[in-house]
């Protein structure tokens, strides 16, 4: 495919780079192989070819290519509820509604139903990759990874671990901590196989679901796996007052060092919230290369307070943007990228150092944040990495400025699903929401 338009793209946590008039070759393997400008000399010999080829897509006045993002924390079996249940304490929450829903899993045409929905939705939404928490049930995950091969979304995925009988109801846990591990392990063997089988790009992920479902056999032993099979890792760290009291309380430890004790801190790690993380918790994600997955969204209803973003930034920690449905009522990174930036207003005050974050900086989270703690070649526009891309209609652009700033802000803005035409992953189309008659 050859993509002709204009396009933005982060190398930088600062500033969004906006790019004019260009040709964005994308190879038979998905990768950006070559990106032309309008004044290079073969610009003109490129367009024919891929014309004469029928592979050039162009793309329309007031349209611009941009790459897709990462979701890096989202509860897929929590999709049905997103939106509802926002009204208790994370524990409780857990308790009254989300265990009981995640329950249901067992049911695989219930989760047919539920993940071919959700995928549907991200695509849509622009996500090209997701890291997914899926459910107790190894099957049920596998129906989920099988979705994601079909419907071409990139996908992390992880059979959620929770066996300990102090913080979990009897309906739903790992029967023991040798059934947790030796499910586990079975869930990647198959998602191996099936990722073999298909060709696609699905990831098995070590995922404790946090600290307090946990038994220390348990999390000893995923720690093992993460090693034995070199796997990402999620979990939730520091999200609540509540869960950093609960570390402490059986531990005498803060969360983080609980997750680092065990193995589970590496420079695959990615862990969700953060919310309550002290600088010397962030020290540590530092020195273990762990990345943080941002989930502004949901963090107002359940961490009742705002992630650091900036000081984490500061110290070198990875950091990307997730929706955690169904804590985050919204499928949407822009949702989440415009929450970020309003949330970050919160926590500046006159004698903390600067929290605010701009459209660029939330913009790169969603992009280069979250393919990088992935360790993808994603979220840039950019030889060598993956023709991941939306393109997006500017609903605005008649109407004001047409300065790249102003524009790229506007998308930040504005953008919702109407808005975003097409979405590629590795070059393949995804989505299509162009209409019959609507030829942008
Ligand atoms: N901590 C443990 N499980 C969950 C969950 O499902 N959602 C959120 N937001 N936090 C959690
Ligand atoms: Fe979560």
């Amino acid at each position: 495919m050859v993509f002709e338009g204009s396009y933005f793209s982060s190398a930088t946590f600062d500033k969004a780079d906006f790019t004019p008039d260009s040709l964005i070759c994308v190879d038979q393997s998905g990768i950006i192989d070559r990106v032309i400008s309008a004044s290079d000399s073969d610009y003109q010999i490129v367009k024919q070819a891929a014309l004469d080829n029928d592979i050039l897509k162009q793309i329309p006045k007031g349209s611009y290519l941009l790459p897709g993002f990462t979701d890096l924390h989202i509860h897929a079996p929590q999709w049905p509820q997103a939106g509802l249940a926002l009204d208790k304490p994370l524990n409780e929450w857990l308790n009254t509604y989300t265990f009981p829903l995640e329950a249901k899993f067992k049911d695989l045409q219930y989760a047919k139903k539920v993940y071919q929905s959700l995928i549907k939705e991200l695509l849509a939404n622009g996500t090209t990759t997701g890291l997914f928490f899926g459910s107790v049930h190894t099957d049920a995950n596998l129906v989920l990874a099988q979705i994601c091969a079909q419907l071409g979304q990139r996908a992390f995925i992880g059979k959620v671990v929770m066996d300990n009988p102090e913080q979990t109801p009897d309906y739903y846990r790992d029967a023991s901590s040798k059934v947790a591990l030796e499910e586990t392990e079975t869930f990647i063997l198959k998602m191996l196989k099936l990722q073999g089988q298909t060709g696609s790009d699905i990831t098995p992920v070590i995922t404790p679901r946090f600290v307090p479902s946990c038994t220390d056999e348990t999390l000893q032993g995923l720690g093992g796996l993460a090693k034995k099979y070199d796997l990402p890792i999620q979990s939730h760290c520091s999200e609540s007052v509540w869960e950093d009291q609960y570390a402490i309380d059986r531990f005498n430890l803060r969360d983080a060092e609980v997750l680092n004790k065990f193995g589970l801190l590496t420079d695959k790690s990615i862990m969700a919230h953060g919310t309550q993380l002290s600088d010397s918790d962030l020290d540590l994600f530092e020195k273990t290369q762990s990345s943080i997955a941002h989930c502004p969204i949901s963090n107002a209803f359940f961490g009742n307070s705002v992630m650091r973003v900036n000081d984490a930034h500061q110290k070198n920690v990875k950091i990307g943007l997730g929706t955690d449905i169904s804590g985050g009522f919204s499928p949407s990174i822009y949702r989440n990228m415009q929450q970020a930036i309003m949330s970050s207003q919160m926590l500046q005050d006159s004698s903390h150092k600067p929290a605010r974050l701009s459209a660029s900086n939330a913009f790169y989270l969603a992009t280069v944040g979250g393919a990088s703690a992935l360790h993808i070649k994603s979220g840039q526009i950019k030889v060598g990495f993956k023709g991941d891309f939306q393109i997006v209609q500017d609903q605005y652009f008649e109407l004001s400025s047409n300065e790249s700033d102003d524009i790229f802000e506007r998308l930040v803005y504005h953008t919702n699903k109407e808005n975003i035409k097409q979405v590629y992953v590795a070059g393949k189309l995804v989505h299509d929401n162009r209409g019959e008659n609507n030829g942008k």
